[in-house]
């Protein structure tokens, strides 16, 4: 099907194909929707399959205004008056018992309907000439962001559709926020354009629904029914920190790598070098941040990202529904940054083999600031001016093309101990003054928890920069076979990688504690891993 582009000038156009069945985006001040007459079944059944929208997920129908109510709802409370009177037009969509009028289509098999009255001109003239109300969900593909301008309708529906109108982008850019009257007391069933303290302020109390603050599981029935599909998804896994913005940033950057997304405040933008980055607005400014969330969620299709990190706002007022749509595009997979205490840094060493990683996760699931040693040692040989100059004036023949050849220089320190030493003298205090700079901005942004992950954590002096220091080791057969696996190497090899490391005894000497990993499967270290760390920061 050919899809026409309306704007303006062709409300009339719009009117008369929803008139007679068909399909129309239209825009709102919340997110674009994609129409049709609320009354015709067989209209309704095509949005359905446009969007690929599972049959029992209910669709709102939207009107003009709150006199249309009686027609198409019944025993109508007061506060359904009093909530159109302040709000109407405007981002709250209130559920109500359905007369027979609405057919079971629309409202998905359910005895109530979610109505709504848009802000936006043309949609009100459209609703106002076709002379029914229209249904719509968001224009979206089921599970993808909602659209919040004409381009991402086109994305989404076109071919599929008859016309889409361009009213620009979504003044608001959530959804509306959905409150159920038919409960006592009225509950909010997803978090939207109009903030949960403005319903209150009208109605006193109103419940939360679980779906709203977390994941719902398969066997569960949440009273919006859309609320339990996975929802605003990027292809790319997303986590969402929550916590204070600058702490949040410092441990985003830590964890970010070169196929990183990052979605975060104005702010911070700079925070994350060679990462695909997307601004939300500054800090403190919500409407900003609904305006942006989808476009951002949206942008990181069209990249090659394999992750994305969101930083997310505070849950007051709009926030509540920028975290929602953030924290369902993630799968509720979030991770809390603990900040307002003073930075308790644990230093991680041990050989290779032995579970470090294991440890490292933990700490990053607490929302703890993960620093790889191994990885500033690279980033310094690549940008630290004044290291290469020492380097280069102590081993010239690693130097011997111009720049520095890293394999050559490991041939020179290689089973040398003297020449080896001499390379340490030069670098680790370099590491040790950038590891000391990263805990310092850290410190300086409110960051409470971090970890140093270092091989040479002890003769490095890093371990002088953590409150405390626990050495990973294992037994040796248990590590052969942990490299085997996981490196795909032969046993022979992984044995000689091991001979080539200090023995467990030497990194165990240093530390304050000693994890063994003698554990028989990966699940048990983890379970170890997060106890020792629940118990080490036990008064901190
Ligand atoms: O801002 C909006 O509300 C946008 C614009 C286009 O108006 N529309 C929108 O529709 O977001 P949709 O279908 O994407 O989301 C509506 C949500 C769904 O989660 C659906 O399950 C729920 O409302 N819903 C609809 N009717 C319901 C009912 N009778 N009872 C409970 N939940 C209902
Ligand atoms: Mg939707």
């Amino acid at each position: 099907m050919q899809t026409l582009a309306l704007d303006s000038t062709g409300l009339e156009q719009a009117a008369q194909i929803i008139r007679r069945g068909g399909l129309v985006a239209i825009p709102t001040e919340t997110v674009y929707g994609l129409g049709a007459d609320a009354l015709n079944a067989e209209a309704v059944r095509h949005i359905f399959e446009a969007k690929g929208r599972p049959q029992d997920n209910p669709l709102i129908i939207h009107v003009p205004s709150a006199d249309w109510l009686e027609t198409y709802c019944h025993d109508i409370p007061d506060a359904a008056y009093a909530l159109a009177a302040e709000f109407w037009p405007g981002p709250l969509t209130m559920i109500l018992p359905r007369r027979e009028i609405v057919p079971l289509q629309t409202t998905g098999g359910l005895e109530t309907v979610g109505v709504r009255c848009p802000n936006h001109p043309l949609t009100l003239e459209i609703i106002a000439r076709a002379g029914v109300p229209i249904a719509a969900p968001s224009g979206n593909t089921s599970g993808r962001p909602s659209p919040t301008t004409a381009a991402h309708m086109w994305e989404d529906m076109d071919g599929k559709i008859d016309a889409i109108v361009d009213g620009g982008p979504c003044g608001v850019g959530v959804e509306s926020t959905i409150i159920d009257l038919t409960v006592t007391p009225p509950r909010l069933l997803r978090p939207g354009g109009l903030p949960l303290e403005e319903l209150r302020r009208v109605l006193g109390e109103v419940a939360v629904d679980e779906a709203v603050v977390r994941k719902m599981a398969d066997d569960e029935h949440p009273r919006a029914p859309g609320m339990k599909y996975r929802h605003y998804a990027p292809k790319a896994p997303v986590t969402v920190f929550t916590g204070a913005p600058a702490a949040t940033a410092a441990v985003m950057a830590s964890h970010a790598g070169a196929q990183t997304g990052v979605i975060c405040f104005d702010e911070f933008a700079g925070r994350f070098p060679g990462c695909e980055v997307q601004t939300l607005g500054p800090v403190g400014q919500p409407e900003a941040h609904a305006r942006r969330v989808f476009d951002a969620l949206r942008h990181f299709d069209s990249t090659a990202v394999t992750e994305i990190l969101a930083q997310c706002p505070p849950e007051t007022g709009l926030g509540l529904a920028v975290a929602n749509r953030l924290k369902k595009a993630a799968g509720f997979q979030t991770v809390a940054v603990p900040s307002g205490r003073p930075l308790w840094v644990l230093g991680i060493t041990g050989g290779t083999g032995c579970g470090k990683t294991s440890l490292l996760r933990r700490v990053a699931a607490r929302g703890g600031l993960c620093i790889d040693c191994d990885a500033v040692y690279h980033r310094l040989l690549r940008e630290d001016a004044h290291l290469l100059e020492a380097l280069r004036v102590r081993f010239p023949a690693a130097f011997a093309g111009g720049a520095l050849d890293r394999k050559a220089l490991g041939r020179l320190v290689f089973g040398n101990p003297a020449e080896l030493a001499a390379l340490n003298a030069i670098t680790h205090p370099a590491v040790r003054a950038a590891v000391q700079q990263t805990l310092d901005a850290a410190r300086a942004d409110g960051v409470s928890l971090a970890a140093i992950d270092a091989v040479g954590l002890i003769e490095g002096g890093l371990c002088a920069l953590c409150s405390r220091t626990v050495a990973v080791t294992a037994p040796e057969q248990a590590r052969v076979q942990r490299l085997m696996a996981r490196e795909g190497i032969g046993e022979d090899y992984a044995r000689l990688r091991i001979a080539a490391q200090k023995p467990d005894a030497a990194f165990a000497a240093g530390c304050d504690d000693v994890l063994v990993n003698d554990c028989p499967d990966a699940a048990e270290f983890d379970r170890c891993c997060g106890e020792y760390l629940d118990r080490v920061t036990k008064d901190i």
